[in-house]
C-alpha cells in the first residue's frame, strides 16, 4: 500500500464526494446514496476550516474521506467517526490507516475521553476496522436510519486516553 494522508477537505472535493455519497454501492449499508441538494449541504460543513474532515490520499490520488464530529451520546460528549473508501482502492488497508491517523487528531484536541463508530452490523470491513484500531464493542442497537426505516449497528468505543 503507498503511503495514506490526511488532507483538509478542500473547495474542489465536491466531484470526489459525490462518488462516495452519491453512489449506490458505497452507501448500501448508509441508508443508499444521498441527493445531488444534500451533497452540497455536505460539502458546505466539510469545506470552512477547522471542520474535522479530511480527504484521504493514497500516493497522489485523493481516494476517500475520514472524519469526525461532536455529538451528545447516553449522557456523555463523545466524537463520532465516520470514513469511505472508493470501490476501486478498498482492501488495501487505506480506510484503516486514514482511520487511525483521524484518530490520533482527535486524541490531540485533549478534549473529548470517547470516539464512537456505529457501522452497520452488516458491514464486516468497518467492523473489523473497528476490532483492529482497538475499540470496544459496547452493544447493537437500532437506529432510525433514514427516517422511516431501522437499521442495527454496533456501537464501537475508544478511549482516548488509554
Ligand atoms: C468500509 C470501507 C471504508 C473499508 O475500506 P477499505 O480501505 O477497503 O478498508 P481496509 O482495507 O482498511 O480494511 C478493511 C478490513 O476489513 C476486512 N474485510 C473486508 N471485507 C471483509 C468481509 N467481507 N468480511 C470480513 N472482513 C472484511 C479486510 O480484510 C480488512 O481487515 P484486515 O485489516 O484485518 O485485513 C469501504 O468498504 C467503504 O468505503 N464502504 C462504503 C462506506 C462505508 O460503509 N463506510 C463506513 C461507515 S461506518
Amino acid at each position: 500500500m503507498s503511503a495514506v494522508r490526511l488532507e483538509p477537505w478542500g473547495e474542489d472535493d465536491l466531484p470526489l464526494l459525490r462518488r462516495l455519497v452519491g453512489d449506490p454501492a458505497m452507501m448500501e449499508h448508509l441508508g443508499g446514496p444521498e441527493s445531488e441538494e444534500k451533497i452540497v449541504e455536505r460539502q458546505a460543513r466539510y469545506e470552512p476550516a477547522g471542520s474535522r474532515q479530511f480527504k484521504v490520499v493514497a500516493g497522489d490520488e485523493a481516494v476517500g474521506w475520514v472524519g469526525y464530529w461532536e455529538r451528545g451520546w447516553n449522557g456523555d460528549e463523545v466524537y463520532e467517526i465516520g470514513w469511505a473508501v472508493l470501490p476501486a482502492f478498498q482492501g488495501r488497508g487505506i480506510a484503516r490507516a486514514a482511520t487511525a491517523q483521524a484518530i490520533d487528531l482527535a486524541r490531540a484536541e485533549h478534549d473529548r475521553r470517547h470516539v464512537h463508530a456505529f457501522p452497520s452490523v452488516d458491514n464486516p470491513p468497518s467492523n473489523q476496522i473497528c476490532r483492529k484500531l482497538g475499540f470496544t464493542l459496547v452493544e447493537a442497537r437500532d437506529f432510525e436510519f433514514p427516517p422511516g426505516s431501522v437499521m442495527r449497528c454496533n456501537d464501537w468505543r475508544l478511549d482516548l486516553l488509554t
